[in-house]
């Protein structure tokens, strides 16, 4: 008897004609598909087949029980968290990365094009953003690794201001840890990296109604250092309000005081793809390490975002991250190996979804993204500002839009998004600003239309 393996290598062309037919009826479903559902299913009947079904069934299998749960999260109305969309092209790019399967290590000696190709789109994306080549780069998966390995290298450097090894010897105390808005995933690498979550000075904000810095404070708590290390968050877009840290007034300061400074950009960053919002980054490019998610705002599937650091670190940044004690993987130094520079050894060839929808639409194609998202986020907002019903927490400063129900108690809010949410034909997520309850619309997605707030903004206020 055939097994259901080879006999699934037998019908290969069916079965990948019939993910081909699975993914277009997805993908021409997103406009209508709900963002929610109330669907459940049962776990408690789940049994691993003895002999296994083969693919087709398995598809099978999968659309009677498992697909009723799936939302339209890469969909045009789908405003939740900071959610991307998939782009025709880094949908190629994401199903032939699994058909290749090759495994990202190194530029040369191993039969392996990922490192180079991943060499590349790092380029690419260097272009995108308008940084120097002073900049090298790499793929981790999402923007809370990305945070994580720019501030594991930051933790070692500062160590090596303070005569520590940290990598190789652990924690030292003496290391400050300075930020205004830090996004929870920086918060969360300090935990991972013993710095500890409660060990990060805050920054005053600017006044007014902002969530950046004020740099002054900034150079008050570094002149009272005396010298001592200290590694800076700054925030390029923070969640609620995507507000700015002055990158320029930063940069002048790293003249004066020894400090690491890492910007996450994780979305805001795109601002840099636009001549009209590319000033709200400027002077970036002083910062040691950088942050961008890919999976949010380049609209590639997940798991993909990118880290930037400045090359003078390279030697740090390998010290800290190399693999030790394993010679069975061969020569880690001698060219570009990724193994030294990220968090996990093996990783897919997450490069090339990137690498694909980098060239298909190009400098242009990601500016008309960024550039009409943001102003779809300025119509959604200036509907609600105009409304007797709702209120404008922040102004709308790039792509998202913090809102909340005028004279409503928290409850209120609440009960408002829920029934919202329940409707299926958008979704938004809670919450507080200022310690007012709010609500959070960002717009990422390619697909994004004016007849999607239009839809929205009628279901708002029926
Ligand atoms: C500013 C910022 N940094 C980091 C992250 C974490 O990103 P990820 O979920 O890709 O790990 C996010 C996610 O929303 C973010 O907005």
């Amino acid at each position: 008897m055939t097994s259901p393996l080879q006999q699934d290598l037998a019908d290969l062309a069916a079965l990948l004609e019939r993910a081909k037919t699975e993914s277009l009826a997805y993908l021409n479903a997103l406009n209508t598909l709900k963002t929610s559902n109330g669907s459940t299913i049962d776990l408690t009947d789940n049994q691993l087949p003895t002999q296994g079904i083969g693919a087709l069934s398995a598809v099978d299998a999968f659309n009677e029980r498992l697909r009723q749960l799936i939302v339209a999260s890469s969909g045009p109305r789908y405003w939740g968290f900071v959610i991307g969309g998939t782009t025709p092209a880094s949908i190629v790019g994401d199903w032939l990365a699994t058909v290749f399967d090759q495994c990202s290590f190194a530029t040369a000696g191993q039969g392996d094009i990922s490192a180079t190709i991943e060499l590349e789109t790092i380029q690419l994306l260097r272009q995108l953003f308008n940084l120097p080549d002073t900049y090298l780069g790499g793929f981790v998966s999402g923007a809370t690794m990305s945070n994580f390995t720019c501030l594991t290298v930051a933790r070692q450097w500062a160590g090596q201001q303070l005569g520590a090894d940290i990598a190789n010897d652990g924690m030292v105390p003496g290391i400050t840890v300075l930020s205004a808005e830090p996004h929870a995933s920086a918060v969360k690498s300090l935990a991972m990296l013993g710095i500890g979550r409660n060990n990060v000075t805050r920054i005053k904000y600017l006044d007014g109604n902002r969530e950046a810095m004020d740099v002054s404070d900034l150079a008050d708590k570094l002149k009272n250092l005396n010298g001592q290390p200290a590694i800076l968050i700054s925030s390029a877009g923070t969640v609620n309000t995507v507000d700015f840290d002055d990158m320029v007034a930063i940069g002048k300061l790293k003249e004066t005081y020894k400090f690491w400074w890492h910007v996450d950009g994780a979305f805001g960053g795109f601002a840099a793809c636009s001549p009209a919002y590319q000033h709200l980054v400027v002077g970036w490019e002083q910062a040691d390490s950088i942050t961008i998610d890919c999976h949010k705002w380049l609209n590639v599937p997940y798991d993909s975002a990118i880290f930037f650091m400045q090359a003078k670190h390279r030697q740090l940044h390998v010290e800290t991250l190399q693999p030790l004690n394993s010679p069975y993987l061969g020569d880690l130094l001698t060219h570009v190996n990724y193994q030294t520079l990220v968090p996990e050894s093996s990783r897919r060839l997450r490069a090339l979804p990137a690498w694909f929808s980098l060239m298909a639409y190009g400098k242009a194609g990601y500016q008309a993204i960024v550039e009409t998202n943001i102003r779809l986020a300025q119509s959604f907002g200036e509907k609600l500002a105009n409304s007797d019903v709702f209120e404008l927490l922040a102004p709308v400063r790039l792509n998202t839009v913090c809102f909340s129900l005028r004279d409503a108690e928290p409850e209120q809010v609440k009960t408002f998004l829920t029934t919202l949410n329940n409707t299926g034909l958008v979704f938004m997520t809670p919450t507080v600003y200022r310690g007012r309850a709010g609500i959070r619309a960002a717009f990422v997605n390619w697909r994004t239309t004016d007849e999607d707030v239009a839809m929205v903004f009628e279901e708002m206020v029926k």
